[in-house]
C-alpha cells in the first residue's frame, strides 16, 4: 500500500514539535547507550522541576502558543509517578494533535496508563523487544512475556487507540520460529504501529565487546519485514502502521524543541544541546550548546530524512543539475515523482540515493 502525505512548504512554519526526555530506567539493558540511568531515582522531583523550568523558558523564548506534537521519551517515562507526570502535562499548552509517551512493560500498569490517558496522552509506545523469555534475558530486559502482553492489553483497556510496540531483531538467538512466534503474539494484540530495530552494538554498553551478540540474517529480516508490512504499511526504514505525526515532523525537517538532559533541539538552521549529565542539567537547565548548520548540511539532511521515509523530497529545494539526477533515478525506477515531490522506493537505499543527487 502506498501512503501519501500532504507535505507542503507551509508545514515548515507550523507550530514546532516538542521532545521531553526522561533519563531514568529501572535497569540498564545490555545493548542500550541512550542517556538513561538506574541510580538517580532520588533526583526525579528536582529533575522534573528543572525540566519544567526549561520548558517554560523555551515557550517564552520562541513565543510558542502551541506544539504540533509532543513526544515524552527516554529512558523510561513510566518510571515517573503519575503525580510527577501530571505536573509535566499541566505545563504543555493544550491543542497538540498527538502526545506520545514511551513506557516499559514492567512499569506501565493499568493504573499508570489510565492516569496518563486522563492527563492527555493520545499515543503509547511500549518497549516490548520480544515476547520470548530467553531473548528478553539475552537483551537484559527486566520484563516477562506476561508483562509485555498485559501492558499492551491494559493500554487498549484504558482507551488508547494509537499503540506502538518496539521489537528488536538480528540478535544471535533469533530464529525464523522465534520471530514468527513474536509476530503471532504481536498481531493478536490491539496495536496499530510497530517499530522494528536491528540490534546495534554500541559503545559504553554491556554488549560493547561482544559483537557476536548481533547477527545479521537477511532471509529472516526479509520474512519479518514482509509479514509486518502485510499487516501494517511501512512508512520509514524501521516504522510500520499508522504514522506517528511526531516522527513525520522530524523527517520533514520541522522545528523541534528538545527539553531535558541530552534532548537535542532544532530551530531553522541551528541545533541545540542542553547538558547531557543529569545532575549538571538540574543545576543549569537553561544552558545549551549551539551548532550552526550550513545550507549544504541542511539540504543534505532534508534529502537523507525525506528519502528514508514516505515524506519524500520537494523538487523546489533541488538545483537544476540535482533535479536532472533525480529525474534519472525516476527513469531507473529508484525514485517515484508525484506532485512535485520525489519518493524513494527502497528506504534502505536512502544514503546512496542522497549521495547520487547532491
Ligand atoms: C531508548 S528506548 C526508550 C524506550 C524504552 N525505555 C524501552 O526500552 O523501550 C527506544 C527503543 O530503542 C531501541 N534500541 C535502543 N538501543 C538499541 C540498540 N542498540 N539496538 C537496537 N535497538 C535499540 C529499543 O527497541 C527501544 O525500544
Ligand atoms: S532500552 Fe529502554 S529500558 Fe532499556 S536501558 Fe535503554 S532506555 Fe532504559
Amino acid at each position: 500500500m502506498i501512503l501519501n502525505f500532504n507535505f507542503s512548504e507551509e508545514s515548515i512554519s507550523s507550530p514546532p514539535l516538542l521532545y521531553l526526555h526522561i533519563p531514568f530506567c529501572d535497569s540498564k539493558c545490555f545493548y542500550c547507550s541512550f542517556n538513561s540511568y538506574t541510580h538517580l531515582h532520588d533526583v526525579k522531583e528536582r529533575y522534573v522541576d528543572a525540566l519544567l523550568k526549561q520548558l517554560e523558558f523555551e515557550i517564552s523564548r520562541y513565543q510558542i502558543s502551541n506544539f504540533k506534537t509532543v513526544y515524552i521519551g527516554g529512558g523510561t517515562p513510566s518510571t515517573l509517578s503519575p503525580k510527577l507526570l501530571e505536573k509535566v502535562f499541566a505545563k504543555i499548552p493544550k491543542g497538540a494533535s498527538e502526545i506520545t509517551v514511551e513506557a516499559n512493560p514492567n512499569s506501565a500498569s493499568l493504573e499508570w496508563l489510565r492516569e496518563i490517558k486522563n492527563f492527555g496522552a493520545t499515543r503509547i509506545s511500549l518497549g516490548v523487544q520480544s515476547f520470548d523469555s530467553e531473548k528478553l534475558k539475552f537483551l537484559g530486559r527486566n520484563h516477562s512475556k506476561k508483562d509485555a502482553i498485559l501492558s499492551l492489553e491494559s493500554a487498549s483497556k484504558v482507551g488508547f487507540k494509537d499503540i506502538n510496540l518496539d521489537l528488536i531483531y538480528n540478535t544471535a538467538i533469533d530464529s525464523k520460529e522465534l520471530l514468527s512466534r513474536d509476530l503471532e503474539i504481536a498481531f493478536s494484540l490491539s496495536q496499530n504501529h510497530m517499530s522494528l530495530y536491528s540490534l546495534t552494538i554500541e559503545e559504553n554498553t554491556l554488549f560493547e565487546n561482544s559483537p557476536e551478540k548481533s547477527v545479521e540474517n537477511l532471509e529472516n529480516t526479509k520474512t519479518l519485514f514482509e509479514k509486518v508490512s502485510e499487516k501494517f504499511p511501512q512508512y520509514e526504514i524501521s516504522n510500520f502502521g499508522k504514522p506517528s505525526l511526531h516522527n513525520l515532523g522530524y523527517w520533514n525537517s520541522e522545528n523541534y524543541i528538545g527539553v531535558g538532559s541530552g534532548a537535542v533541539g532544532f530551530w531553522k538552521d541551528r541545533r541545540f544541546y542542553p547538558e547531557r549529565d543529569v545532575k549538571r542539567y538540574i543545576e543549569n537547565p537553561l544552558y545549551r550548546k549551539e551548532e550552526i548548520l550550513s545550507k549544504a548540511d541542511l539540504k543534505f539532511e532534508k534529502l537523507f530524512l525525506g528519502f528514508r521515509s514516505k515524506v519524500g523530497v520537494s523538487e523546489k529545494i533541488l538545483s537544476k543539475e540535482e533535479s536532472r539526477k533525480a529525474d534519472f533515478l525516476v527513469s531507473e525506477k529508484i525514485l517515484r515523482k508525484e506532485n512535485g515531490r520525489y519518493f524513494n522506493l527502497n528506504f534502505l537505499l536512502a544514503d546512496e540515493v542522497t549521495l547520487k543527487i547532491v
